[in-house]
Formats: structure tokens, sequence, C-alpha cells
């Protein structure tokens, strides 16, 4: 994604007990300043990310925000916000729920598939988190990580979704923690699945999600897209219960005290059945990967642990190792490379 600077990280949550014991003015006073020092701290040491628990303080800390490189996987550009919500040819397919706003950017992809479909993407600018993201984030016991950019994992995911387009064909596939939905999207795009949900527990999140897939419908053909408030920590309705073949997310498991919600999550959404699976795409972030590889088999799931599971993505990742290619500076593997963890939905 053509990004410029690694954005601010998002602000540390204020706990429940603070919140009760607050006014509504001072509390978001106080949320406002924690953001505005996240901040400047941003400025003058290696980005970082912030966690809604302290105990897991010192891993998030260490996660990079280097969102500005990428794998570059998918041609992608800048749009002009008049071009792109006139995408489609005539104004008569303008999108009238489109709300122009200068804190937004579009970002034009060209998948690497048949007929090159291209997506066009709503993102938040860079360095626009509001005041509204972040008492919505305290709200609904949710990050704004997903509203920062599109991390490079969900590059990669889409990329490899578009790889495997056959095993989407007639499938019902749901994204987890999708933020901005590049997956899903792509995958609504370029293969035959017959519905895709893209979720997010973030509600500010959904409402981009929401766009993208209203300014994309005529690239989706017959695949039925839809967008959801998914919150790990929420029960879902029972209808959803064993209702999807395929499930993906990346970078949803750098937060260790939702693991066990999200694995919950996977467990209860998957078809009971041996061709259904989950594909998540995270980097390593400490000990957080394999802790929620423990959490999977704990729940009595099997899953495996796939480290090159594409050539074009694991030469790219050698390169910048190896510092051959010096277009993703502070590369670190650990932040930055993402492994793909399998999940089976049948128990042992
Ligand atoms: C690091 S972002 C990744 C977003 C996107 N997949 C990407 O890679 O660009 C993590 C995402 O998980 C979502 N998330 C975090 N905790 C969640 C929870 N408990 N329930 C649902 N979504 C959650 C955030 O809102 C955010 O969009």
């Amino acid at each position: 994604m053509d990004s410029a600077s690694p954005p601010s990280p998002p602000p540390a949550q204020a706990s429940a007990a603070e919140a009760s014991g607050a006014s509504n003015a001072s509390l978001r006073w106080r949320i406002l300043r924690r953001a505005l020092l996240a901040r400047s701290a941003s400025t003058s040491r290696a980005p970082e990310e912030t966690s809604n628990d302290q105990q897991d303080k010192n891993d998030t800390n260490k996660i990079s925000r280097k969102t500005s490189r990428g794998f570059d996987l998918i041609e992608c550009h800048m749009l002009p916000i008049s071009q792109s919500t006139k995408s489609h040819g005539d104004s008569s397919s303008r999108n009238d729920n489109i709300v122009e706003c200068q804190n937004d950017v579009y970002v034009c992809y060209k998948l690497p598939c048949e007929g090159s479909p291209k997506l066009n993407l709503v993102y938040r600018r860079e360095d626009s988190l509001e005041l509204n993201d972040i008492v919505a984030s305290n709200r609904y016991n949710i990050d704004t990580t997903g509203l920062v950019c599109c991390w490079p994992s969900e590059e990669v995911l889409a990329y490899y979704c578009i790889n495997h387009s056959d095993m989407f064909r007639s499938k019902k596939v749901l994204e987890l923690g999708s933020g901005y939905g590049l997956a899903g999207l792509a995958i609504a795009a370029s293969t035959d699945a017959d519905e895709v949900v893209i979720s997010d527990g973030n509600p500010q999140v959904v409402g981009y999600i929401e766009q993208n897939i209203s300014i994309n419908t005529e690239t989706f053909g017959q695949t039925k897209v839809n967008s959801m408030v998914l919150h790990w920590d929420v029960e879902q309705a029972s209808e959803m219960n064993s209702s999807f073949d395929i499930i993906v997310a990346s970078d949803c498991t750098f937060f260790k005290q939702f693991h066990q919600s999200l694995v919950r999550v996977v467990k209860s959404l998957l078809k009971p059945s041996e061709t259904s699976q989950a594909i998540f795409l995270s980097p390593k972030r400490g000990d957080s990967l394999s802790k929620f590889i423990e959490v999977i088999k704990k729940n009595g799931l099997t899953c495996e642990l796939i480290e090159k599971y594409d050539p074009t993505v694991w030469n790219m990742h050698k390169k910048y190792v190896s510092g051959d290619n010096r277009s993703w500076p502070n590369y670190n593997e650990e932040h930055c490379y993402p492994l793909l963890v399998r999940i089976n939905s049948h128990s042992k």
C-alpha cells in the first residue's frame, strides 16, 4: 500500500474501573491526553503498538508499526476522491452513501488474477485518529489498530487467497478482525465463493468495511458480500453457528487476552466438516503466536504452522532479511513475516 510514514500508535485503553469512577468529560480528556502523549512519544522512538491489557504490554510494545512498507504483492496506487467514487464509469453508479472526507484516502488495487479486477478501498488517512475513535474503542473494549492502516499481513492474506481461489468455490467465508477488509474483498472479487462476510469488532472500522463493499459491488459477480460487527468476546447469534466453510484472519493473534474467545469463535462458527478450515496469517510477535497455537490445541482443534506457504512471499522475505532488498528498512522477521496457521474444525 502506498502509505507514507508510519502512523502513531493507538491510545491505551481506560480500564472499566477508571471509567466508572470518572465523569464522561474528565474521562474524555484523560483519553485524549494519553493519545497525544502516545503520539508525541512515537516521534522520538521506534513506532510501537499498545494493548488494552497491561500484562501484554511488554509483548505489544515490541510490535513493529512499519506500515509504510509491505510485500508489494498487489499493484496499487492512490486515487483522488472524485475518481474513486466514480470508478464504475457513469455517475449513475456513484454510491450516494459515500461521504467525501478529507480524513480518508482511496487506494486502487489491481488484483493479480484473471481479468485483473480492480478494487477501490477507502482508508483513514494517517495520523487522523479522532476522539470518537478513542471513545468508541473504550466503549467497545477494542483497540484502534484496524483504523491505523492495512497491515502487511492483510495483503499477504489477500494474495494467498487469490492464488488459492479454487478452495473458495461455492463456500461461505468469514473474515475476522478484517480492518479495512482487503482480503475479504479480494476473495469476493477473485473467487467463486458463495458468500463472504467481512467482520471486525470495532464499529468504526465496520463503517469503512461497509463503504468498501458498497463501492466495489460490481466486482463481486455472483458472490454475496456482507459486513458485520463481530467482537470475539460477544456470543454470536445461534444461526451463525457451524455455518462457515472457511474463516480467514490476518494479524489478529497478538491480543493474548482475546485468544480464548477468538478460538471459541472459530470453533463455533466453522462447519464441523473435514474440509472446513481457518487460515490465520500472523507474525510471531513475541510469544503471542505460539500462545495462540497452545490455546487452539487446548480447545481440541488441530492446526499446523506453515512457514513457507508461498514461494514469492518467501523469496521477498529472504531478500528483506539479507538486505538484498532495501525497500523495507528495519524489516524484522519476528514482527513482519506472517506465518500461516491452518486450523481444522474437526476435533481430535
Ligand atoms: C492489527 S489489526 C489487523 C487488521 C487487518 N486484518 C489487517 O491486517 O490490516 C487487528 C484487527 O482486529 C480487530 N480486533 C481486535 N480485537 C478484537 C476483538 N476482540 N474482536 C473483534 N475484532 C477485534 C481490530 O479492530 C483490528 O481491526
